[in-house]
């Protein structure tokens, strides 16, 4: 039996496998509070994703999103001749190079570059930066001239919601005017990419196909009465989005990729574009997982049930807007249809893992509890406290080693 449909975590005879290592095996190495990583469940994500994106989409470029999780183990794993990274700091920047990512296939992005991350030019030729903000285009260039060195440029544009206020808008002619100019002017920096992520859990395949014809509107503002102003073929950058794999199953990522390509013929021919993704929670989000202790269950004032664990906000931020789903280790194939809600161990009432989550009807303190789906946004988006921070334990080809957990 699979856990969360997942086949990294199965359950036989009663037993918990983990990557296929028995759970009991893994606590007699290290004690919980820590954090499971399974490289090879994060290989076959970046497979699926990928397979599923060249079928519909020859030619087309996946970005894992370092800020999902930057654990050396999972990088060095997903890094390869199919997979580039897009990094929004100097340090990730580092980090994916250090794991084997090349400089050719890492899009430096993000809102805020500093000194830091300008200095990338110095040391690497031809990289390719993500710009929101016009300014930066002009010190992009001003780094490169400075370096004698020439950097590829895309741009990015907001999604359109309500909301949302980062990155270009194609609605605002004067700032496409202003864009256009800068643009034009700049002589070392080549535009190439046009990008647009169209949030974080998406449900809906049209939504790629919003942010799809956001981006033609921006080619079409940007160049109208120009000529052409892109390097061609222009690449298109959906970003990432996608919900885990039990959610994010292939029908949908093909469903996607179907959106996608109606916006673009509908007027235009795909041949011209090169498509490029940045997925980050569906390549590490079910690749990683916690075992806690529960330490004691108590009622509230209103007679639902709760249970204290030894991890808290200090180790999976609730920022993280994960799907986390909870099993006993001890009773893995009890059935969990028992609403309870998880307490965790930073001392205000904001720190809760799910009110009324599915669980085992007895939870017993001493017990242990297995959380899937924490492999995105936990470590790199966590608060600290003043606990110690759970260890990594990588569970890779049936090998076991225990590392220190990477925080930013
Ligand atoms: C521009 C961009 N690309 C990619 C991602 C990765 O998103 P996800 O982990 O939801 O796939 C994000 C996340 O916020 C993002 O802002």
């Amino acid at each position: 039996m699979r856990l969360a449909n997942n086949p990294a975590f199965t359950v036989t005879g009663g037993k918990l496998s983990m990557g296929g290592r028995s759970v009991e095996d893994v606590m007699a190495m290290v004690k919980p509070p820590f954090f499971v990583l399974l490289p090879d469940r994060a290989r076959e994500n970046r497979d699926t994703f990928t397979s599923i994106a060249q079928e519909s989409f020859p030619g087309s470029r996946c970005y894992y999103s370092v800020k999902t999780s930057m654990q050396p183990a999972l990088l060095r794993a997903i890094a390869g001749a199919s997979m580039g990274a897009q990094v929004v700091s100097a340090r990730e920047f580092e980090l994916a190079r250090a794991a084997g990512f090349s400089p050719q296939d890492i899009i430096v992005d993000g809102i805020y570059h500093d000194a830091t991350t300008f200095d990338l030019v110095a040391r690497h030729d031809d990289l390719l930066f993500v710009e929101s903000w016009e300014r930066n285009v002009r010190f992009l260039d001003a780094a490169c001239s400075q370096h004698g060195k020439s950097a590829r440029v895309g741009l990015r544009f907001r999604f359109p919601r309500k909301e949302n206020r980062l990155g270009f808008s194609p609605r605002d002619r004067p700032a496409m005017d202003s864009l256009r100019e800068t643009l034009s002017s700049c002589k070392n920096v080549e535009p190439c990419m046009l990008a647009c992520h169209p949030g974080s859990q998406v449900q809906d395949p049209k939504a790629y196909a919003v942010a799809c014809q956001v981006l033609l509107d921006a080619q079409e503002a940007l160049e109208r009465g120009n000529g052409s102003l892109f390097q061609e073929p222009m690449l298109i950058d959906l970003g990432g989005g996608f919900p885990e794999p039990e959610m994010a199953t292939p029908a949908f990522l093909r469903a996607v990729m179907a959106a996608i390509r109606d916006a673009i013929s509908a007027n235009h021919d795909p041949g011209r574009y090169i498509l490029c993704f940045e997925p980050g929670r569906y390549i590490a989000g079910d690749a990683g997982a916690l075992v806690a202790s529960l330490l004691h269950v108590f009622n509230d004032d209103g007679g639902n049930r709760w249970a204290l664990l030894d991890i808290g906000m200090d180790v999976l931020t609730r920022f993280a807007n994960s799907h986390y789903r909870f099993f006993s280790i001890e009773h893995p194939d009890a059935s969990h249809g028992t609403p309870i809600s998880f307490q965790g161990r930073v001392p205000t009432e904001q720190d809760v893992f799910g009110k009324g989550v599915h669980f085992v009807k007895e939870a017993i303190p001493g017990e242990h509890v297995l959380l899937l789906n924490c492999g995105a946004y936990s470590t790199t988006f966590s608060m600290r406290f003043s606990f110690p921070h759970p260890p990594t334990v990588v569970i890779d080809g049936g090998c076991c080693t225990v590392e220190p957990t990477l925080l930013p």
